[in-house]
């Protein structure tokens, strides 16, 4: 930006665009510049848009919106928080040496002294008074007696006079023992105000344009911030100071504040060191005059009664909106809030209501002058909704019958009072309880969720406990049943040797008897007592054919040999029943099929004792013809 830009009488983006810069921010953060010195915002607003390289006032709104950060730059640079202690010494020392000393000569002993400082910014002006008077009235008094009520517009500078701690530079304009009395040292080398007289001084946000006064103040210091307002402004804010002084109060304002000379609510008590009082309404006609002065448009009559004046008066200073509608439907009165808030000229006093906006717009008035003019008792509609200036506000609208002193109704007054703050508060209130209600909702069903999932991990562990257990019994029993295995196992394993042995045993056995079998010169059989065949040697195969293996159990007599067995039957079983051995000569077919004598000679097989177990059955074989 060039320094063409800076300089608003030459820069290149109109005053239009500055006053839709100015509603936008309104509509968007709720400050209103508007009336603020045109040459100043317009100096301010440059800055930031050479920070922030842009070249007109719409461009600038646009970044505004893109960034809403830049908003807090913005107000940081329109509102400028330059302070410090005693700013302007001379002034403070004049305050110190008469003007502070009045004041406590005017009240008595145990009488509150209230303090504002308006436009405070980061504190320094209200720990100054601070000082001041507690350097005239020892700590105790001003403890016990002093109010200082600390305000301005600016969040960010509030909070840091809340905290109440300085660097030593910013301390550099107080004598040493000032600092010493008045500051103790932080650990990070900074200094705090004194705690005890802290509690003293209350910081709140105000703003000086819009919110009505703060009342009942004794001595008023508006330094530095009612040059930064359009002269409107500058007059409205005066009206409001004289209001709030009270009738021997002071105003201390900043050294280049000169208005005052013309206004005639204040007279100068020190004009060099901008110390002023207030001048008593002794004519409630020069308080209009005032009024029409500050542009707040009241047409006077010529001739006013005083007491008509002075509810007039009444009326016009009251912090709410109040319009008076007379018995034939005219709008008759109008004071200044109604008159700021419903954008009424001078011109509209006087007309019928019905021909104004005023008369639907918040709410339909009419019909509820009508019902408060026929049943005598007030009508209060609440919470109106109007989205006024682009943003929404809420009033409580209260329409009275204005009954004269012959008890006939001569008119309705009405009352808007603002209570967007409430109704403000009162949502965020139900919001809050309405997401904390949600909060505690989730939190209950996460905490009901927890103990589902506490119990059921509860039982899940039981259930693993039980398993555990299950499987270490399980195991113990596995374990011992592995030991009896393995006890068994080595007892098979000795009965295998001991097997292994008997089978070798039978084995030689076996060899023994097949080899006695073998050696005998005639075939041998051995029977069972069902004469089935147990032993048959190798002679035996010779002489019939047949293999030990394919005899061995079959039945002797079933055998299929040339043997006549039947002959041989009665003779076995004579063995058999013990009666001692036999032998019979018969002829038989040998397995070459040869005719031969062959002598069967058989002996019974003794078990343990006398008991018969079987057969030993011999055949001898002789050529036929052969004895
Ligand atoms: C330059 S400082 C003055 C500080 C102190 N009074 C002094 O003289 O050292 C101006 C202050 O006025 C405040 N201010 C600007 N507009 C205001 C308003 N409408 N209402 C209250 N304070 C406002 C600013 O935030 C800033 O902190």
């Amino acid at each position: 930006m060039t320094d063409e830009a800076l300089d608003l009488g030459s820069t290149p983006a109109s005053v239009d665009d500055l006053d839709a810069l100015l509603e936008f921010v309104k509509a968007e953060r709720g400050f209103d510049f508007t009336d603020y010195k045109r040459a100043t915002l317009g100096r301010r607003v440059a800055k930031r848009m050479q920070a922030t390289a842009t070249d007109s006032y719409i461009d600038y709104a646009e970044y505004l919106s893109s960034h809403p950060d830049e908003f807090i730059e913005l107000f940081n640079t329109i509102l400028i928080n330059v302070t410090t202690f005693f700013r302007d010494p001379p002034a403070w020392e004049y305050l110190g040496a008469e003007i502070v000393p009045r004041l406590l000569e005017q009240r008595n002993d145990a009488a509150p002294i209230r303090v504002w400082s308006a436009g405070c910014a980061t504190g320094e002006e209200a720990y100054s008074l601070a000082i001041l008077l507690c350097e005239a009235m020892g700590d105790e008094e001003f403890r016990d007696r002093v109010k200082i009520y600390a305000t301005d517009l600016d969040d960010d500078a509030l909070t840091v006079g809340r905290q109440a701690v300085y660097a030593r530079k910013q301390l550099s304009e107080l004598a040493g023992e000032l600092r010493e009395r008045y500051f103790e040292e932080v650990p990070d080398g900074r200094f705090a105000f004194r705690s005890n007289l802290r509690r003293s001084v209350i910081f709140g946000k105000h703003d000086l344009i819009q919110d009505p006064p703060i009342s009942r103040i004794d001595l008023l210091a508006a330094r530095n911030t009612l040059m930064y307002f359009g002269a409107d402004a500058q007059a409205r804010v005066l009206g409001h100071f004289h209001f709030a002084l009270n009738p021997d109060g002071f105003l201390f304002l900043g050294r280049s504040e000169m208005l005052l000379t013309r206004s005639r609510l204040f007279v100068p008590v020190e004009l060099k060191r901008r110390v002023f009082a207030k001048v008593p309404i002794t004519s409630i006609r020069e308080r209009l005059h005032e009024m029409v002065q500050a542009g707040e448009g009241v047409p006077l009559p010529q001739r006013i009664p005083e007491d008509t004046l002075l509810r007039h008066a009444t009326l016009e200073s009251a912090p709410v909106a109040q319009i008076v509608v007379d018995r034939s439907g005219v709008l008759a009165l109008a004071n200044a809030q109604a008159r700021k808030l419903f954008s009424l000229a001078p011109a509209d006093i006087g007309r019928p209501l019905q021909d104004l906006e005023l008369s639907y717009r918040p709410v339909e008035l009419r019909s509820q002058i009508e019902v408060v003019q026929s049943q005598h008792h007030p009508v209060i509609v609440r919470e109106v909704e109007w989205a006024f200036g682009g943003e929404l506000r809420w009033f409580d609208v209260q329409v009275s019958a204005l009954v004269g002193t012959d008890g006939m109704t001569i008119g309705a007054g009405i009352t808007f009072n603002d209570v967007t703050r409430f109704r403000m508060l009162r949502d965020s209130v139900e919001h809050s309880k309405e997401s904390l209600e949600t909060a505690y909702e989730e939190l209950q069903s996460t905490a009901e969720e927890l103990e589902t999932t506490n119990e059921e991990l509860q039982s899940t562990n039981e259930e693993l406990e039980t398993t555990n257990e299950e499987i270490q019994s399980t195991n113990e029993e596995l374990e011992t049943m592995n030991e009896e295995l393995q006890s068994t196992n080595e007892e098979l394993e000795t009965m295998n040797d001991e097997l292994h042995q008997r089978t070798d045993e039978l084995n030689q056995i076996n060899a023994f008897l097949e080899s006695i079998l073998g050696s005998l010169r005639h075939a041998v059989v051995v029977l069972d007592r069902e004469l089935r065949v147990q032993a048959w040697n190798e002679h035996a195969t010779d002489m019939w054919g047949l293999r030990a293996e394919e005899v061995e159990g079959e039945h002797f007599l079933n055998l299929d040999i040339g043997l006549p067995v039947e002959h041989i039957a009665v003779m076995l079983r004579g063995c058999l029943a013990n009666q001692g051995n036999g032998s019979i000569e018969l002829d038989a077919t040998n397995r070459r099929g040869r005719a031969i004598r062959c002598v069967v000679s058989c002996s019974p097989l003794y078990g343990a004792g006398e008991d018969v177990r079987g057969v030993i059955v011999q055949m001898e074989e002789h050529e036929a013809g052969e004895k």
